[in-house]
């Protein structure tokens, strides 16, 4: 899909020639900007009461006298933020897709003018409504036939816009990357797989990935990862895939992602119900590819390194059982009472070797716990960081990009919890605020590093008949590197 802008000539909106016209009305009332035909179409349904000057609300109109283009979509703005002109293009899109529409062009009336912010929005609202998971399901038909999608703007404008739908594109190709990567069932996406996707962004966008294997973890000492790992049948893979976009001394900023290609609990086994879903407990790992390849896209002037320890979590005749004490590759030692508890397991492994990196900053991302759900449901990602600029960072970066997260605490009274007799610490700490505890383990990795923890349990995926990855948090994290970058 192609994002771009057209400057309206002298016959204005109702001169656009589009297989669809999208217009975002701002304000309460049919805007005075409105040329005639388009007023003349929207101010009777207004009337009537079948369209409502609020986000959500929409008026199709086919053919309508005077406009070249032969739809017509009329959306509601609202306050005409950022997140209601995203609700209003997911509407607007509804009525289009089954039918004819292949080049669309999207208008403001009553809104002002377009920001670079609003730009980006429209390209996340469209790659969002026709995302189309086809992989094992080809029969599925296409959610949308467009092809090109114009934003209507003056001329002065559309320099910085472009900018802003080349960015939004970047980020919408990462997070359908990852959308892809994490929808797959387990059986396709292996840590196989994974490293897969990574040499083939690396030859795409010119990524040096590296990939180790089980023996080179164990010449490392990654007694925590391959713990984890020794249960399952299907070999573990360590990606690391650096993004030099930076001057060469500059300090990576690194970003790790918990690759659990499946979490069936291990010994500590799941209940059946919806376990399925644990597919995507490598939504962390999917985020980071799809981060690198937004950042790649944009040739971003910043040197990025992803990590991702990427195994399954099966319970066999060889898998670590509770009780059982490994060392990890910092030398500490850990007790493993649940098996479960795994993420933590191969992330404190992954953030010791992110050490060697002499990062900048260290972002891990993981669906860590449920009671990160419990906590803050689905719409924004719990953030732990016992650095303050990093946090204010982080979650700038989040509003920005309209994929929020919220920052919960990491007191050391919550250390408490972690303490065992049999080693250095234990792998769990009780129900009580769970995914401060699991922030807290983590923490213990991170005495050399400027360190920040994404929970994405609640926001990686949808259940129920919206079922499906998210590719959250790619944006935030995009806007996060590239904020960083020169
Ligand atoms: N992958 C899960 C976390 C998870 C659970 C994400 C449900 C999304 C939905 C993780 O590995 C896990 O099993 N965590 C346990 C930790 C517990 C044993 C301390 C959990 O949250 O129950
Ligand atoms: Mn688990
Ligand atoms: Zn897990």
């Amino acid at each position: 899909m192609d994002f771009k802008t057209q400057v309206a000539g002298t016959t204005g909106l109702a001169g656009v020639g589009a297989d669809a016209l999208l217009v975002l009305v701002g304000g309460q009332a049919v805007p005075e900007d409105l040329e005639a035909p388009l007023a003349d179409a929207l101010a009777p349904a207004a009337k009537d009461g079948d369209f409502a000057f609020k986000p959500g609300h929409m008026l199709y109109a086919h053919r309508v006298a005077g406009v070249k283009s032969a739809r017509v979509v009329f959306a509601a703005l609202g306050d005409g933020s950022v997140k209601n002109l995203r609700k209003a293009v997911v509407a607007a899109l509804a009525p289009l897709k089954s039918g004819g529409t292949k080049t669309l062009a999207v208008a403001l009336s009553g809104a002002g003018t377009w920001t670079a912010a609003m730009a980006e929005g429209v390209v996340a609202a469209v790659a969002e409504a026709s995302y189309l998971y086809r992989e094992t399901k080809p029969s599925a038909a296409p959610a949308t036939k467009l092809a090109t999608v114009s934003l209507v703007c003056g001329k002065g404008d559309a320099a910085v816009l472009s900018a802003a739908l080349r960015r939004g594109e970047a980020i919408a190709a990462g997070t359908t990357l990852a959308r892809e990567c994490a929808n797959r069932p387990a059986n396709h996406c292996t840590p196989s797989f994974l490293a897969e996707q990574a040499k083939k962004l690396g030859k795409e966008h010119g990524l040096k990935v590296e990939v180790l294997d089980r023996k080179d973890c164990e010449k490392l000492g990654m007694g925590s990862f391959l713990a984890v790992a020794q249960g399952s049948d299907e070999p573990l893979k360590f990606i690391v895939a650096h993004w030099n976009g930076g001057a060469k001394g500059d300090a990576p900023v690194v970003l790790v992602g918990k690759g659990i290609t499946f979490d069936t609990g291990g010994i500590s086994l799941k209940p059946a119900a919806e376990m399925d879903e644990m597919k995507y407990d490598m939504g962390g790992a999917a985020s980071v590819l799809g981060t690198l390849k937004a950042v790649a896209t944009l040739k971003a002037k910043v040197n990025l390194i992803g990590i991702i320890p990427a195994c399954e979590n099966m319970p066999s005749g060889r898998a670590i059982k509770p009780g059982d004490v490994v060392t990890s590759l910092s030398g500490q030692t850990i007790e493993i009472l649940n098996t479960d508890a795994e993420g933590r397991l191969i992330l404190c492994d992954a953030l010791t070797y992110a050490e060697r990196f002499k990062p900048a900053v260290v972002v891990d991302i993981a669906t860590l716990t449920g009671a990160c759900v419990i906590a803050l449901g689905h719409h924004r990602s719990g953030l732990f960081s016992p650095d303050d600029a990093l946090a204010t960072e982080l979650l700038a970066a989040g509003e920005q990009a309209q994929d929020p997260a919220w920052r919960l605490p990491l007191d050391e009274e919550y250390d408490e919890a972690l303490k065992s007799h049999y080693a250095d610490m234990g792998n769990v700490g009780g129900r009580a605020g769970g995914s401060i505890t699991a922030a807290k383990f983590l923490q213990r990795f991170t005495a050399k590093l400027r360190w920040a923890h994404l929970d994405i349990a609640g926001t990686a995926w949808k259940s129920g008949l919206a079922k499906g990855a998210t590719g959250r948090p790619v944006p935030l994290l995009t806007h996060f590197v590239l904020a960083r970058a020169s």
